[in-house]
């Protein structure tokens, strides 16, 4: 079993675009969520991506107006961001997305933290303090919301094995395997190597985040909370500063979200 983050630099992060289906279609996928989730143009208003991999969302909302702090461990992958930004109101920072507080100047409009990057953080008491974190940094009207897998009910049999991508020079398959709060990850990549196969495994452990515990937890720090669906069967929790009780009516503008 590795880091997190060990396995993605060596294992994940390599591969992670091709898995993906490549940069344009990830983003097209991205823009789609993003633009689902926010209706009007957001000029002016300032996000931060926890987890944000190459981009998938930190582009679209760029495109839309908003300043952008994409925050992730992978250099790998923000490389792969730093690639496409161009002129886009994005700034790259490599850390532990629970730092993420030190890299911002003012509070967020919106706090995202998009394919099921929630899962990967080491206990239950991690979610619950970057929740504390994210209600302190965001604006008094600004909204949290967050996209993950909800494996709190457990495959079995075959169905743990995942096909997750292939084509005719590498097949990528994941196999879960449950534990009563963890499921252990096994990424298993077949590469074509001239006519044989090599096979490299990395595993690590992601958290059985229910729904309804994440919703909780973000209304226990004051949240107004919605689940929704999201893209790839992950669930969509939306959860709003601006809808509770004790910030409605204090005279900030509604963002454009
Ligand atoms: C499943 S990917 C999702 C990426 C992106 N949000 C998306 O929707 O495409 C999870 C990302 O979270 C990053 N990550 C995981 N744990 C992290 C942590 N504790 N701090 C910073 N980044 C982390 C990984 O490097 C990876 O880029």
């Amino acid at each position: 079993m590795t880091t997190v983050a060990e396995h993605y630099k060596n294992h994940l992060a390599p591969v992670y675009l091709w898995m993906t289906g490549g940069f344009d279609a990830a983003v097209s996928r991205g823009e789609s969520e993003i633009n689902a989730i926010c209706q009007n143009p957001s000029s002016g208003l300032s996000a931060v991506d926890l987890g944000a991999g190459f981009g998938m969302h930190s582009i679209p909302l760029a495109r839309r107006g908003y300043s952008v702090v994409a925050i992730d461990s992978s250099s790998t992958l923000l490389d792969a961001l730093r690639d496409h930004i161009k002129t886009l109101p994005i700034q790259t920072v490599e850390d532990d997305l629970l730092a993420f507080q030190k890299h911002l100047i003012t509070k967020a409009h919106l706090i995202l933290c998009m394919g099921d990057t929630l899962t990967h953080l080491p206990e239950p008491q991690s979610v619950e303090q970057l929740f504390s974190l994210v209600a302190e940094s965001l604006h008094p009207d600004g909204t949290f919301i967050t996209t993950f897998r909800d494996y709190t009910f457990p495959l079995v049999g075959d169905g743990r094995f995942i096909p997750v991508r292939s084509d005719n020079d590498r097949i990528l398959t994941c196999f879960l395997e449950y534990s009563p709060d963890y499921v252990t990850v096994h990424d298993v990549l077949h590469e074509r190597n001239g006519s044989t196969w090599q096979q490299r495994v990395s595993s690590y452990r992601k958290l059985r985040l229910s729904p309804e515990w994440v919703s909780t937890t973000l209304q226990a720090k004051g949240f107004a909370v919605r689940i929704e669906s999201g893209l790839a069967g992950m669930v969509r929790v939306v959860a709003d500063k601006r809808l509770t009780s004790h910030s409605r009516g204090t005279g900030y503008a509604s963002p454009s979200i």
